[in-house]
């Protein structure tokens, strides 16, 4: 069932992705929704998080926030990457302070083998619904970008069964049970691309995959326990661009620009744009990578600092974003300082 939207207006960020021409680099923030913006803490007050991400008017509420305020040219939907999880059968409760926890990790090869990718997008109905209700209050100011965790990001949580430094019992995990790990990726990714799929089909007009935890594997566990799935899933959506970010895997830039089909490869703040640029050469647009905590400093410091971060990516094939989500404690005025140096940026002649 294919929607009618509203025509786009701002089609900035899709030209960036496509590698056309641009006059300036589009910008969002990654976390654009959340609990810097005073607006996103009054509704917090009344719901809980799960009620704002299962209750598409206020998923659509919140999404939009940030596109009233600071205007950016990209709005991303307001949900998590853990809504998968929930679909397959674990039990993902946000606490204060902690985190998601889940009540039900996986602890065994049973647990593990228990796992299966069915059902999922008709389990995630309130998301897509979210989608097709923002796509028309939007009224085509900016593109909507679905997303999803990446396989290995998900299995962390599952396995580990809170957030963690390290993971250590998640990456364990791997290395004693492959065989039952191997069956929890392989549903991750059929999983995942069912509900990206299907966030298309809602009215996504790209995608971004987050593998914010690829950053505590070696090398060649990534090329084992995360590469494959992020390529079969950014290989298998041909609707829309997808922008791979995987957090911390600045060793694998290269093969993830000539293999894994992605359009963009988000970036961290460890990166320099010099070495993106050398391990990518052009084939992707590269999206990121402004320390999330420079926005903690004096504004006349992230105007300077902004303008040389583009100064050295380019305007073209460059989408200006943080390098991970904004902190909940970055004045509004800072973020809209960020997002203003890129809107009037202009190429030294
Ligand atoms: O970017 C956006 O504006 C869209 C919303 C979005 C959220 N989570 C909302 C959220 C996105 C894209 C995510 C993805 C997500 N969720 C990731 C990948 C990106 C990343 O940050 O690495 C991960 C690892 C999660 C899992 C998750 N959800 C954690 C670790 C937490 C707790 C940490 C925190 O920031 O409080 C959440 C909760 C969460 N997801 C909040 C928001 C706005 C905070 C909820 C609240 O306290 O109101």
């Amino acid at each position: 069932m294919s929607q009618t939207f509203p025509p786009l207006k701002n089609d900035l960020f899709l030209r960036a992705l496509k590698g056309k021409d641009v006059e300036r680099p589009p910008v969002w923030m990654m976390r654009q929704a959340g609990r810097y913006l005073p607006q996103y803490m009054k509704l917090r007050e009344k719901y809980s998080f799960f009620e704002r991400v299962e209750t598409p008017e206020l998923a659509c509420e919140i999404t939009i926030q940030p596109i009233d305020e600071l205007e950016p040219d990209a709005a991303i939907i307001f949900s998590d990457i853990l809504t998968i999880p929930q679909a397959l059968g674990i039990d993902v409760d946000l606490v204060p302070g902690k985190g998601p926890v889940m009540g039900n990790p996986i602890k065994t090869v049973d647990d593990a083998f228990s796992i299966l990718a069915e059902d999922v997008p008709k389990k995630l109905q309130h998301v897509m619904d979210a989608i097709t209700l923002t796509r028309k209050e939007l009224n085509g100011r900016v593109p909507l970008i679905g997303f999803g965790g990446a396989p290995w990001t998900l299995f962390c949580y599952m396995v580990q069964g809170e957030g963690s430094r390290n993971f250590d019992k998640a990456k364990a995990f791997l290395t004693q049970q492959p065989d039952a790990s191997r069956h929890v990726m392989k549903e991750l990714t059929k999983a995942t691309i069912d509900y990206l799929k299907a966030q298309i089909t809602a009215g996504a007009q790209a995608i971004q995959v987050f593998d914010s935890w690829a950053g505590i594997l070696s090398p060649d566990d990534f090329n084992e326990w995360s590469l494959p799935y992020l390529m079969e899933i950014s290989n298998a959506i041909k609707e829309v661009p997808v922008i791979v970010f995987a957090k911390g895997a600045w060793y694998a830039l290269e093969r993830l620009a000539f293999k894994s089909g992605a359009s963009a490869l988000g970036l961290d703040w460890t990166i320099s744009p010099e070495f993106a640029r050398e391990k990518t050469r052009n084939n992707v647009t590269l999206q990121g990578n402004f320390d999330p905590t420079h926005l903690l400093g004096p504004i006349k410091d992230i105007e300077l600092k902004t303008k040389r971060m583009i100064d050295r990516f380019g305007t073209q094939r460059y989408i200006t974003n943080l390098g991970h989500g904004i902190l909940p404690n970055v004045p509004v005025d800072h973020a809209r300082a960020f997002v203003e140096t890129v809107k009037n940026y202009k190429s030294e002649p």
